[in-house]
């Protein structure tokens, strides 16, 4: 085998553990971490013993990536399928008789995980492992594409271009979105976060956790993904040009803006409805 050749296959290589490795599976870290970060705010005296007593030094928004952060263990490999749900392409909302796949899915796996969080006879590694995953879940059913369609794989199979580097649809709305508001306005998670924590209103706050059921969460969701897809990116009129482009961003960062506080402002809910009372 010649040298380049050899070198191809490495580089290949490298370039298909890459690929892999960037498959996604929620909001990037820093979306979680907001989100945690938020709900951490909202925390009653006693759900926030209850968290603390449960995570010791591991903060909720810490808590928030620990479902992303053990994907591709093979002993956590179940939880893979439970991070979204999928709809036919002419859904106007979820149906769990007809998308449920037996529980397999983001809907019921809140409303398990939240079960046993709540039960305060269960093992304590038990509901430790309920609150990560309800604190990645939660946040997760609030990004539009977790609740998409199977056939592109919520956009995971959709190749677009942006900030000039090739990724798929599914990772600009995971993520790409987020760096590029937080590397043009100079923000890190944590400032971006306290911005969007201090500019949630009464009324949005009692807005969003006025209903707690998982099922019109995805449903938020739907509508916000048939709206992505009604408006998806034209193929580049220059050639090497973003898909995305900056009024792409400007368009959908104030929708992204929102499902993150949403998805904060909830999880601080259910984890006061959870935790909040003597048991
Ligand atoms: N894989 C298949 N469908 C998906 C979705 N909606 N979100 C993330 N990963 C997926
Ligand atoms: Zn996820
Ligand atoms: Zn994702």
């Amino acid at each position: 085998m010649s040298t380049l050749s050899r070198l191809h296959i490495i580089v290949i290589a490298v370039l298909g553990l890459a690929m892999s490795m960037t498959r996604c599976f929620g909001w990037g870290g820093d979306g979680h971490r907001m989100i945690g970060a938020i709900a951490q705010s909202q925390l009653n005296e006693q759900a926030a013993e209850a968290v603390k007593g449960l995570l010791g030094d591991e903060t909720l928004a810490e808590a928030c990536c620990w479902a992303d952060k053990i994907r591709g263990e093979k002993e956590y490999a179940w939880v893979s399928p439970l991070h979204y749900i999928n709809a036919p392409r002419d859904a106007k909302t979820v149906d769990l008789d007809r998308d449920g796949l037996d529980g397999q899915q983001i809907v019921s796996s809140i409303g398990k995980y939240r079960e046993i969080l709540k039960d305060s006879e269960k093992p304590k590694e038990e509901r430790i492992l309920a609150l990560r995953l309800l604190a990645h879940f939660v946040g997760d059913i609030h990004q539009p594409l977790h609740v998409s369609y199977k056939d592109d794989k919520g956009g995971n199979m959709l190749t677009v271009t942006h900030l000039g580097t090739r990724s798929s649809m599914h990772s600009v709305w995971d993520s790409g979105f987020i760096k590029q508001h937080c590397k043009k306005m100079e923000l890190s998670w944590e400032t971006m976060g306290a911005a969007l924590r201090e500019t949630i209103t009464p009324d949005e706050q009692r807005r969003w956790s006025q209903s707690l059921d998982p099922v019109e969460w995805a449903n938020e969701s739907l509508v916000l993904t048939i709206s992505i897809y009604a408006k998806l990116p034209e193929p580049p009129k220059v050639k090497g040009a973003d898909d995305f482009t900056e009024s792409d961003a400007q368009h959908w960062m104030p929708t992204v803006a929102d499902r993150l506080q949403t998805a904060g402002v909830r999880l601080g809910a259910v984890l006061n409805d959870a935790l909040g009372s003597s048991k």
